[in-house]
């Protein structure tokens, strides 16, 4: 039947391998909400438009093509027809995101888009920051991941191969960010199940998720 899990937290919080193999144990779909984030900013950058412009800026993302996978063991994403998964990772759009998603017609755009995914997916694990919050409200299980700073620096600089104390300053950058702007900013839905990953391995958190699903 139909499930949807939401899964929200900031960077290095495990979010996102946690949700794939969730998902992969599940036999579900999997949805990166931050993938498409990241290939609109991907779209702006490209166009060359003024970041602080946000009229441009949601033109930008109102024009073009965006497709997404949902596979979660492998889902490729693509702007106007052109593969995007490894430059979508890259320092410049990494810089840049946080800009571009705090501009309301960009949420508004990708809401609406993945509402739509959800609704046509069954089961279905979506990551992001605001999935239990405004993007699927009624999620059948809705958890927030957290971990100390130094966790997760340590994760993300391994991940990326990067320094950890830029690494750290770059997550506290996005976070202070994500989580003052204006529009569904970061922030644990009320009824969501928080759970500090910091000594957890991913199977540990992976086994309480699905404890908690069958709850
Ligand atoms: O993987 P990482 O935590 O570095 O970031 P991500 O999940 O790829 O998301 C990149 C950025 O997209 C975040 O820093 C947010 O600015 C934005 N984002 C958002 O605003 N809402 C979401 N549902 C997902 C991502």
């Amino acid at each position: 039947g139909r499930c949807v899990v939401a899964v929200d937290g900031p960077s290095g919080s495990g979010k996102s391998t946690v949700s794939r193999r969730l998902a992969v144990d599940l036999g579900a779909r999997y949805l990166d909400t931050g993938a498409m984030y990241r290939a609109i900013t991907w779209a702006v950058l490209r166009s060359g438009v003024d970041l602080a412009d946000a009229a441009a800026v949601g033109k930008v993302a109102g024009e073009v093509e965006l497709r997404i996978g949902t596979d979660p063991r492998g889902y490729g994403v693509t702007v106007d027809g052109v593969g995007v998964d490894a430059d979508i990772r890259g320092p410049e759009v990494t810089g840049a995101v946080s800009a571009v998603a705090a501009v309301p017609a960009v949420r508004t755009l990708l809401v609406a888009r993945q509402r739509d995914m959800i609704a046509h997916a069954g089961r279905i694990v979506v990551e992001g920051r605001d999935i239990g919050s405004v993007v699927a409200p009624d999620a059948d299980l809705k958890v927030y991941l957290t971990a100390s700073e130094a966790a997760r620096a340590r994760r993300r600089s391994a991940e990326d191969a990067a320094d950890v104390a830029a690494t750290a300053a770059d997550l506290a950058r996005r976070d202070r960010l994500d989580s003052t702007r204006t529009v569904d900013p970061l922030r644990q839905s009320t009824d969501a199940v928080e759970l500090d990953t910091t000594e957890l391995g991913i199977d540990e958190v992976v086994a309480r998720l699905r404890e908690l699903l069958t709850e």
